[in-house]
């Protein structure tokens, strides 16, 4: 099992629709290729984790990069991971609301999300916990 994770910044017309289209994409394709991940949307950047076997992850990961629906993609981790983190989503889908500020959950999630975009690639405790705190924020809500 082969996982990466990137953050990059959202172009300024990325809207709801333009989003559902990505998702729209990405699960069909990814089911296609045994692909499990999660997309997450704040504040105008994105997080995207992707699990799957390696060659699939890697030219995927080409294709994303080069999208024009977001610019300054940072690799954040890419390697071998035991089992899945998203086993149950070809794309899970992530995005901050109102109601949930409140929540102790969520504002673990924007805890580690800071600390994401301020430690460089490597991080992997940080990312993990990033990654668990979606998890928890997203089951049962998942659209
Ligand atoms: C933030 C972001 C995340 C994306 N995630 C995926 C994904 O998980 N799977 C996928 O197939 N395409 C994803 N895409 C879309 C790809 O970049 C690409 O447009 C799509 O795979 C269709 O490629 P094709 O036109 O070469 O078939 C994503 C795009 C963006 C902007």
């Amino acid at each position: 099992m082969y996982q990466l994770s990137y953050f990059s910044k959202a172009t300024s017309d990325v809207s709801e629709e333009i989003i559902s289209g990505i998702l729209e994409t990405s699960r069909e394709r990814n089911k296609a290729i045994g692909v499990t991940g999660c997309l997450v949307f704040h504040k105008f950047s994105f997080v995207q984790i992707i699990e799957g076997e390696k060659r699939h992850i890697q030219s995927l990961f080409e294709d994303i990069r080069q999208d024009k629906r977001h610019s300054e993609v940072t690799l954040l981790w890419e390697g071998k991971n035991n089992g899945r983190n998203f086993g149950d989503w070809n794309m899970a889908y992530f995005a901050e609301s109102e109601e949930r500020s409140s929540n102790g959950e969520m504002k673990n999630f924007e805890r580690n999300l800071l600390l994401l975009s301020e430690l460089s690639a490597g991080s992997t405790a940080v990312l993990d916990m990033f990654w668990i705190s979606v998890r928890k924020l997203i089951s049962g809500e998942v659209i």
